[in-house]
């Protein structure tokens, strides 16, 4: 099928689009690179079976997105675009008002102007708050969102439930929580590029062990968890890629059954700060300089996925360790400074 992947050059957005292509789709890349850079659209012709489409646009120009939409003609949407960190929402709440429920409503007008059957949502693990227990499943209490960021992925939520309670024909979609997603492509052509000082964790990693950052800050030690630090459930953004396939795939098969289903994608299980440091020095035969400091405002204790429905619903699991995870990122960030962007 033809599938509009709107940030379709960031870091998911780019893994999804190597994943559609390699399983016999085509996709159409929408990307305006606030998030990303040129360069990656040119990898991502040379990881891509075929050549996928690329437009140049943002989401929130209704014009130009209905012209790419009449030329393309995609019989689905995968809908990353979207700001996503949480700190910066909470200093700037306008801009991820505006930018990440603007884009969604105008993406959500141009599937219904345009009659696309199929639609994805990616949403994050962030709209359960702090939960009540662990592992946590899609019914899981939606809890009071931590951030601004957290309430654009609540309130998207809620618009596409709303849509099938209006049971407008052209409202079959997905939603997918999403809860850490790292590592790379394993050619090392494509990655998680964030534009300044990395927010989460991973990409801090890897810019410590290359030198770019002085050193690492561990933000708690005194969590109720086995070492002190956060717990996480950490996701090869491969294996996540290929959920989104799986999902666009099962849409199309359950046309006349599918309303608007929710799934967690998770490893299913938790590992520690301390413990992904400590793998990353495994895998990269490196010492990390790294030191402990005070918790980080809005995060949570521990957060791990239940993700039998991803399973026994779209025959999904991730098949990637957290090592190959780090292994993955490393060589990105090694391969980054090396070839040319
Ligand atoms: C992971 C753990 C930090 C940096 C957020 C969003 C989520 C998704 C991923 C978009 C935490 C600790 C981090 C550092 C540290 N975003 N940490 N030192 O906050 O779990 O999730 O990003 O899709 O929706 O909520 O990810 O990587 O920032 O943090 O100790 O320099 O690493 O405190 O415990 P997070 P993260």
């Amino acid at each position: 099928m033809r599938i509009a992947v709107t940030g379709g050059a960031g870091f998911i957005g780019s893994h999804t689009v190597v994943a559609l292509a390699n399983a016999g789709h085509h996709p159409i890349i929408i990307d305006d690179f606030r998030n990303s850079k040129p360069f990656i659209v040119g990898r991502l012709e040379s990881l891509c079976k075929g050549k996928p489409s690329f437009h140049e646009a943002d989401c929130n120009d209704r014009d130009k997105m209905a012209g790419i939409f009449e030329k393309e003609q995609p019989e689905g949407i995968i809908h990353f675009a979207a700001y996503k960190a949480v700190g910066e929402s909470v200093r700037e709440p306008l801009k991820y008002y505006r930018n990440n429920v603007g884009s969604l409503l105008n993406v959500l007008e141009l599937q219904r102007q345009f009659g696309i059957p199929y639609f994805v949502f990616s949403s994050s693990c962030t709209v359960y708050g702090v939960p009540d227990e662990l592992p946590v499943t899609e019914t899981s209490p939606v809890k009071k969102a931590q951030s601004p960021y957290g309430f654009t992925k609540q309130v998207g939520e809620q618009i596409l439930f709303d849509l099938q309670k209006a049971a407008s024909e052209s409202a079959k979609s997905v939603i997918l929580r999403y809860f850490n997603p790292i590592g790379a492509h394993p050619s090392g052509l494509i990655g998680e590029l964030p534009l300044g000082e990395p927010e989460n964790l991973v990409p801090y990693i890897t810019q410590t062990a290359a030198g770019i950052r002085e050193q690492l800050t561990i933000f708690g030690k005194d969590y109720e968890t086995p070492d002190g630090t956060a717990i996480r459930d950490y996701i090869h953004v491969m294996d996540l890629a290929e959920a989104h396939v799986r999902a666009i795939d099962w849409l199309a098969e359950k046309r006349s059954e599918a309303g608007t289903e929710v799934f967690n994608l998770g490893a299913g299980s938790g590992s520690s700060v301390k413990e992904v440091v400590e793998t990353f020095e495994d895998v990269s035969g490196l010492k990390l300089n790294y030191r402990y400091g005070p918790r980080r405002p809005g995060d949570v204790p521990a957060i791990y996925a239940n993700a039998d429905k991803a399973l026994k619903i779209l025959g999904w699991a991730v098949q990637r360790k957290l090592s190959d995870a780090l292994r993955d990122a490393w060589n990105w960030q090694q391969q980054l400074q090396k070839l040319p962007v």
